[in-house]
């Protein structure tokens, strides 16, 4: 890359199409040879809106590819022994191939718990230590559904990763651990930082590949930044102030207008503006890493219908 040109576009809602329309192709060749209907239940438990909003869109996103998708509603009051009873009856149900248990739970049910109840054969979020272990031992089973998915993302732009100093900013165990251990497998050097890491610059700006999930608007700036490095942003944070925005995305109209018109927009760990003109690619937000998730969550609910995790 030339120092003038701007970073291209890790053009995430192109690389979930491109899933949804390989499961859509594997539900129905899975149904003509073997009469099987890939299903996945979405346990929700209580009324948190974005929660409601994940699990809608999730149901859609199911249905549309041809998965008979349940979305089990339960009340805030549910206790954990009566969630720990679902888990277990739909463990039993030879219908539901997927079971997802929407998190954050509500206060006073244990989510380790419950995630250790689900059958690792059909836990399509890869949160079971089983799964977990397996994926840190290098054997097949589920793998969480946001850092699978960056990779089909980097496949998908034909981004080489063997060889390649991959730095992971963040540990959380539903994106930068298993985001490590994924690029371990593909033969990257893995560095995780943290929120504790100090001088954070110094070790990202030799980072080849740059993940950034540590939850903390426009953290990583041009400093952090080697010139022409892949970056990768996994963060989303809504930005309010008008004055904040020009600082992360310039005079950039679109961004102003929707400050001023609609209240907001949003913005990743990754700054912006200074991240354009210094990668070489660049995930952008929206429409980078977002789509991913519940397009691997569709992969995943189909690999375990098909009984054969990789
Ligand atoms: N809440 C936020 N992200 C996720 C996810 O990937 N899976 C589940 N089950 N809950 C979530």
């Amino acid at each position: 890359r030339t120092g003038a040109s701007e970073a291209r576009i890790l053009d995430g809602e192109a690389t979930a199409r491109a899933i949804r329309d390989e499961v859509a192709a594997g539900c129905a060749l899975l149904e003509f040879e073997r009469g099987i209907t890939p299903g996945l239940t979405v346990v929700l438990v209580g009324a948190d809106a974005a929660s409601s909003i994940y699990v809608k869109n999730k149901n859609r996103a199911a249905t549309a590819v041809g998965i008979r998708s349940t979305v089990l509603r339960l009340p805030e009051s549910t206790t954990e022994a009566e969630l720990l009873q679902v888990v277990t009856r739909l463990n039993r149900d030879p219908a539901t191939h997927g079971i997802l248990v929407q998190l954050p739970l509500p206060t006073g049910i244990r989510e380790r718990r419950v995630i250790e109840a689900i059958d690792p054969t059909k836990d399509v979020d890869g949160f079971h230590p089983v799964n977990v272990g397996r994926l840190v031992a290098g054997l097949p089973g589920f793998v969480p559904c946001t850092p699978a998915g960056i990779v089909t993302l980097l496949r998908h732009h034909q981004i080489p990763l063997a060889g390649r100093h991959a730095v992971v900013v963040g540990r959380s165990n539903i994106v930068g651990k298993p985001m490590a251990f994924l690029l371990l497998r593909e033969d990257c050097t893995v560095t995780i930082c943290h929120s504790k890491t100090p001088d954070l610059a110094a070790f990202c700006s030799g980072a080849d590949l740059l993940v950034a999930a540590v939850g903390r608007a426009g953290l990583l700036r041009t400093a952090h930044i080697k010139p022409g490095a892949v970056v990768v942003d996994v963060g989303i944070h809504r930005v309010t102030d008008e004055a904040v925005c020009r600082d992360y995305y310039g005079d950039d109209p679109v961004r102003l207008a929707a400050v001023r018109e609609r209240g907001s927009t949003l913005v990743g760990d990754v700054h912006p503006r200074e991240a354009r003109i210094r990668a070489g690619w660049l995930s952008p937000v929206p429409g980078g890493v977002g789509p991913l998730t519940i397009a691997q969550l569709l992969a995943n609910t189909l690999t375990a219908a098909a009984g054969s995790p990789s």
